[in-house]
């Protein structure tokens, strides 16, 4: 069982590595593995909506996006964490989620998705919001923890004071590893549930 962890931040051992490593930790306990990616500070470019994709399965912008999509087809559960700016997940993490979930066209059903966010003190919660949204378009159960999941901080390190926020974490973890196993055993007994054929209807006709 694996969880892929996506870092939005650019900042090496910022705020958003802390929170993130506290999750971790349970996982570890959990014996799940987890592969975190730090895409922050990584050249990552918007979607172009070329629709190249929709022929070849992948971006056509062959950088760090199409590395982590096998990782992702692999993966039973995926972390997507952001620093806030300007009460949003920042750039950069959205150009590289645009395009990975646009460009793969495996079955995400029932891979769990957690979001996190990490401000100085405002935006968590609308960052939280826009990065859930990933998962709710295609069939991905949010775990959630006792608190929308965010941690503060602003200065590098900042985050390890906030006992609450890393608590948040931690629950976080334990939730979502709950989560995947019990889908995991329901898969086996069940099976995942009948899909239908996309009715597109664009509000057009
Ligand atoms: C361009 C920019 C915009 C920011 N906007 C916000 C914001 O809207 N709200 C907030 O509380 N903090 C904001 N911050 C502060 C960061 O969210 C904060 O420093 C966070 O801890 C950074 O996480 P990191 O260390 O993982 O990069 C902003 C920082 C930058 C660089």
């Amino acid at each position: 069982m694996n969880v892929l962890i996506i870092n939005g931040s650019p900042r090496i051992n910022g705020n958003t590595s802390i929170a993130l490593n506290e999750m971790t930790k349970i996982f570890d306990a959990e014996g799940i593995s987890t592969k975190v990616v730090q895409i922050g500070n990584k050249d990552i470019r918007g979607c172009v909506a070329c629709e190249s994709c929709h022929q070849s399965g992948k971006c056509v912008f062959n950088d760090v996006v199409n590395e982590l999509a096998p990782e992702f087809e692999a993966a039973d559960g995926l972390v997507v964490a952001t620093p806030v700016y300007y009460a949003s997940a920042n750039a950069t993490l959205i150009a590289c989620l645009d395009r990975l979930f646009y460009s793969t066209h495996f079955d995400k059903t029932m891979k769990v998705g957690a979001s996190v966010a990490v401000a100085r003190r405002g935006g968590c919660s609308a960052a939280f919001d826009e990065l859930n949204k990933y998962f709710t378009i295609c069939g991905m159960p949010v775990a959630s923890s006792q608190y929308w999941n965010s941690v503060h901080g602003r200065e590098k390190g900042e985050a390890a004071q906030d006992d609450e926020g890393l608590q948040t974490m931690r629950v976080l973890a334990r939730n979502m590893s709950f989560l995947m196993k019990g889908i995991a055993l329901a898969k086996e007994k069940y099976g995942l549930p009948e899909a239908e054929e996309w009715t597109p209807t664009h509000f057009i006709r």
